[in-house]
């Protein structure tokens, strides 16, 4: 029998987030930009991340990942869309460079989804990889400083 300590133990604070054992992410607080709208699609990110991960160990059917892709799709697109509207109206000057950053990422999803409209095998592997990499440098870097920025903003107005 497992003690409640062990079950902990599966993932703890000090993990490193994509650590070779790690079979899902949960959501934690630390990921949370302080505004519910933005808060809820990046856990539904991160959701989309951890079905990615298993599919690529169980093996994926085309309509799985065609599938997984639109709701990737859909995810980014309402998350960018709610995340520049914040951007806007707090005055963020970082603004314009974010918004570029956003649009490289749907242009490379877009790649991905033209190979695998194309029925290339090879996708799931390299999409997780850049899903990881965007989630630890954009989500946990470049988004976090705008809600810290704005949470800055906030206490200098009160
Ligand atoms: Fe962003």
């Amino acid at each position: 029998m497992h003690s409640e300590a062990t079950n902990r133990r599966k993932f703890s604070e000090t993990d490193h987030p994509w650590g070779a054992t790690v079979q899902t992410i949960p959501w934690k607080s630390r990921y949370s930009m302080g505004i519910e709208a933005l808060d809820e699609q990046r856990a539904a990110y991160i959701s989309i991340l951890n079905e990615l991960h298993a599919g690529t160990i169980d093996g994926f059917e085309h309509p799985a990942i065609s599938m997984l892709l639109a709701k990737l799709k859909g995810v980014m697109e309402a998350h960018f869309s709610v995340e520049e509207e914040s951007m806007s109206s707090a005055g963020f000057v970082g603004l314009a460079h974010h918004r570029a950053m956003h649009m490289a990422m749907v242009r490379q999803v877009d790649q991905f989804v033209t190979r695998n409209d194309s029925f290339d095998v090879t996708v799931p592997l390299p999409l997780l990889n850049f899903l990881r990499g965007w989630f630890a440098i954009h989500m946990l870097g470049d988004d976090l400083l705008f809600a810290q920025w704005l949470k800055e903003s906030d206490a200098v107005q009160r």
